[in-house]
């Protein structure tokens, strides 16, 4: 399929790839050197207090890691001066062959440069890079060097935690009110499903102008927050989602959920998920698709996935806070118990552990838009074919729905998919972190452009779109 308007990329220095690749890019790399810089010097004083045999460990380990310091150093010179990039090296890892050969078709377009590449392209490549740097040193192999952050900001965002885990248990009081009534349950998925949409307002990559003060107020839940934020959604497919939902009573459907970001997206995720599951009829099982490895900083990788259900179950994750109530603690452990029940009960799973899981998986760190999946991954199209909802969460699984091409405005969701469109029910839910966007009424769009508000790309702004099968 080939989309009638070309890619967004830097070649456009109003749009948010040039800022991306001239600041947010180079800061995000040097986060990453600063970490593996930070590591070598623990190493260090540890190899002095080592006996032998560990202290040479050590010390081919920091050997290693200056080499990956230097090679992240050059990339970023090289990014800064628009040079080439440069093939994939063979890591023994996922899509070398598939990068590389795109690569190769943009280099005889001559778009193989850092500003000259279609941004997708480029900013996936980066974090395979990234990876294959890691992956040639033994000591490194599969490391995450964003882990740390992202475990950093998941124990930053206790108090949002706690607060939907105490809603949550007042819902479970009043199971039996709202199960019985239509127009009840309607409300509630409304707050469940934003609960889970601005979820994806914090993400790490876009920390490099976010202040720790903005992440806290985005985090913010419950009637009034939620309430306050429904101008903001500037497409909004809610009630068309519900409609569809509610046919599926009884039938025991699949819910798949193509995630996003680590920490607490996933945690807003699972309640959505829970709820789904736990209180309404309509679906009997969860399927979470992460990333195969350490993906646009914050994404979910399976190791991040385990730890966190873990860690919302250990009482001593989140720094102590004398505004959280011991009932809080224990509405969230009696909520967390629960996806753990579900987790070993199959009802709750992770796409990796399911057959040929690992290879549907590799699709999603793929440089490509998703209207080629039933070409490129036909095991992943069969599957979603089957199910009873597939969502999409973030704002790269959105780029990559609509190609990451200049669509104008007002474009129809169902026609800046592509082929996808039909192939199953697709429920997208993003906050607007990168310049396409579809399905928004163009006056409404010229008026926010009129009034300046970076609504594109300030995370500020949202959209819920949904798309059923089709029929025929
Ligand atoms: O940098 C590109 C980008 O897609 C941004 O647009 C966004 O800030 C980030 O990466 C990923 O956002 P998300 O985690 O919502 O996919
Ligand atoms: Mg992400």
């Amino acid at each position: 399929f080939q989309a009638p308007y070309p890619p967004y990329d830097p070649t456009d220095r109003s749009g948010f790839s040039y800022e991306t690749v001239v600041k947010r890019w180079p800061i995000i790399l040097t986060n990453v050197i600063d970490h593996v810089h930070r590591l070598l010097h623990d190493m260090t004083l540890e190899a002095r207090d080592s006996d032998t045999l560990k202290a040479e460990e050590l010390s081919k380990k920091i050997t290693q890691g200056q080499d990956i310091i230097s090679e992240i150093s050059r990339l970023k010179y090289r990014m800064a001066r628009d040079h080439e990039l440069e093939d994939i090296p063979q890591d023994g890892d996922v899509l070398v062959a598939e990068y590389n050969a795109d690569l190769e078709k943009l280099k005889q377009a001559s778009q193989n440069t850092w500003f000259g590449a279609p941004w997708l392209y480029a900013e996936c490549y980066l974090y395979r890079l990234i990876r294959a740097y890691f992956n040639q040193k033994t000591y490194w192999r599969g490391f995450d060097s964003f882990s740390a952050q992202k475990e950093e900001m998941f124990r930053n965002s206790g108090a949002a935690i706690y607060q939907i885990a105490s809603t949550m248990h007042e819902l479970e009081s009043e199971k039996a009110k709202f199960q019985g009534d239509p127009d009840k349950l309607e409300v509630l998925f409304k707050e469940m499903i934003q609960i889970c949409l601005w979820g994806n307002a914090t993400d790490l990559s876009l920390l490099t102008h976010l202040s720790p003060s903005d992440i806290e107020h985005l985090q913010t839940v419950g009637k009034e927050a939620q309430e306050a934020r429904r101008e903001f959604i500037l497409k909004d497919d809610q009630n068309a989602v519900w409609t569809y939902i509610k046919t599926l009573a009884n039938q025991g459907k699949r819910l798949d959920f193509v995630l996003d970001n680590a920490g607490f997206e996933l945690f807003t995720d699972f309640v959505f998920a829970d709820f789904l599951v736990t209180y309404t009829p309509y679906f009997s099982q969860v399927v979470f698709h992460p990333k195969l490895f350490p993906w646009f900083v914050s994404d979910v990788t399976p190791a991040d996935f385990a730890k966190t259900i873990s860690s919302l179950l250990s009482t001593a994750f989140f720094p102590p806070n004398s505004t959280i109530s011991s009932d809080s603690v224990a509405h969230l452990q009696q909520m967390v118990t629960r996806w753990q029940k579900y987790l070993d009960e199959g009802i709750f799973s992770l796409a990796t552990n399911i057959n040929n899981g690992q290879k549907m998986t590799e699709f999603w760190t793929g440089p490509w838009p998703y209207w080629n999946m039933n070409e490129l991954a036909p095991e992943l199209g069969q599957w979603l074919s089957g199910s009873g909802l597939v969502i999409f969460k973030g704002d790269l699984n959105y780029r990559k729905l609509a190609g990451d091409v200049k669509w104008p405005v007002s474009t129809p969701f169902s026609t800046a998919i592509g082929p996808l469109a039909g192939s199953f029910p697709l429920l997208s839910l993003r906050t607007n972190k990168a310049d396409v966007a579809v399905g928004i009424d163009e006056t409404v769009a010229e008026d926010l452009d009129n009034r300046d508000e970076k609504w594109r790309v300030s995370g500020k702004y949202a959209l819920v779109s949904f798309l059923p099968r089709s029929v025929d």
